[in-house]
């Protein structure tokens, strides 16, 4: 089958980890299983075009970021059509308009990769499907997922929701190092969880995923802290299945703090957090010491706050935020965002 000229189009949201990946094998492959909630309302919109071209064995794209060409995104999609090309071959048959936006500020602080590369994934899964049109729905999304993970690792958890696990786990049958699994034994607690992430340093992040990664090779402590992912995934998995509020967030809160740990153990050595990322931290701990409501935190590879709390608590939250939170965020900004359920075509 031949599809000439078309487009698709799809959005793909971003995701928040509660056991963190940090440190990678070769192949994009997760030196640890990691577990995330995808989000609703980050969100990348992606419209490919594609047109019949002579397949000289080589991809050719015009990339466009809010319908301006953007040179400095270009290396990064090279490099993953350079990787996926051995796995969707027909990209070479086509020439590209990949036509970006973000629902979120950019430059916000907020990494955008997961949600592009898990967009732009879609997207090509979506022009396969047209070649091939009997592809199930499970060989879609897995595939997908497999795709965005090329782009970037944590993107491979964006494609579906809500809560989704990536990373060979001994605990979870069916899990996998090449692709995110739907987690479903979810429940109702954290079906309807919120996330209001707290915007503290708007800045380019200071080091790359990348870089951060490579440092966990001869890290001094990597092969207790990738021991450490796999019991926390257990207990999480657990805490999610029942609803278990105080074990979701002794773990999360450990999770997000181990990450930052193992950043300022490394060599060379490095401090994401703000000043205001630990006044948040204590003035959140403060508030649930005080109140009892079940509201904790996780962190990013940033300074940003990510304020997590289930539904029905969130007008008290959303009060905590504004008398005592916003005034630590770069210009007052919060983004409100909730548990979601990944990837739609529109
Ligand atoms: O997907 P990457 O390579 O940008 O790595 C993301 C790593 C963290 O965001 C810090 C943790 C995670 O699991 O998402």
């Amino acid at each position: 089958k031949v599809a000439k000229n078309g487009t698709v189009v799809w959005s793909a949201p971003s995701n928040i980890a509660l056991v963190k990946y940090w440190g990678k094998k070769p192949g994009q492959i997760p030196a640890n299983p990691s577990i995330s909630f995808t989000l609703s309302e980050c969100k990348t919109i992606t419209k490919l075009s594609f047109e019949k071209k002579e397949d000289d064995g080589s991809f050719t794209f015009d990339f466009l970021f809010e319908g301006q060409p953007k040179q400095s995104f270009r290396p990064k999609i090279s490099t993953f059509f350079e990787r996926v090309k051995k796995y969707v071959p027909f990209i070479t048959q086509y020439h590209f308009t990949i036509d970006t936006q973000n629902t979120f500020p950019h430059s916000s602080g907020i990494a955008s990769s997961a949600s592009g590369m898990a967009a732009l994934a879609v997207n090509l899964m979506s022009l396969e499907r047209l070649l091939n049109p009997d592809m199930t729905n499970e060989y879609f999304y897995q595939k997908a997922s497999f795709l965005a993970r090329l782009g970037s690792g944590s993107a491979c958890r964006s494609i579906k929701g809500s809560v989704v696990i990536w990373g060979q786990h001994e605990d979870t049958p069916g899990s996998s190092d090449l692709f995110g699994v739907h987690y479903t034994d979810v429940n109702e607690v954290f079906k309807t969880y919120n996330d209001t992430i707290l915007l503290v340093d708007k800045g380019e992040k200071q080091v790359s995923s990348t870089l951060g990664h490579g440092l966990m090779e001869g890290h001094p402590y990597a092969e207790s802290r990738f021991a450490q992912a796999h019991e926390n995934l257990a207990a999480i998995k657990q805490a999610l299945s029942t609803g278990d509020v105080d074990t979701f967030i002794k773990i999360t809160e450990s999770e997000a703090l181990t990450l930052h740990a193992m950043m300022m153990a490394s060599q060379p050595y490095f401090i994401l957090m703000k000043p205001n990322t630990l006044a948040i931290i204590n003035a959140i701990w403060q508030y649930r010491a005080k109140t009892g409501v079940p509201v904790c935190f996780t962190l990013d590879a940033g300074a940003n706050v990510h304020v997590l709390y289930p539904e029905n608590v969130s007008v008290k939250v959303l009060q905590f935020i504004k008398d005592e939170l916003i005034c630590y965020c770069q210009n007052n900004q919060y983004i409100c965002d909730k548990i979601g359920t990944g990837a739609n075509q529109l």
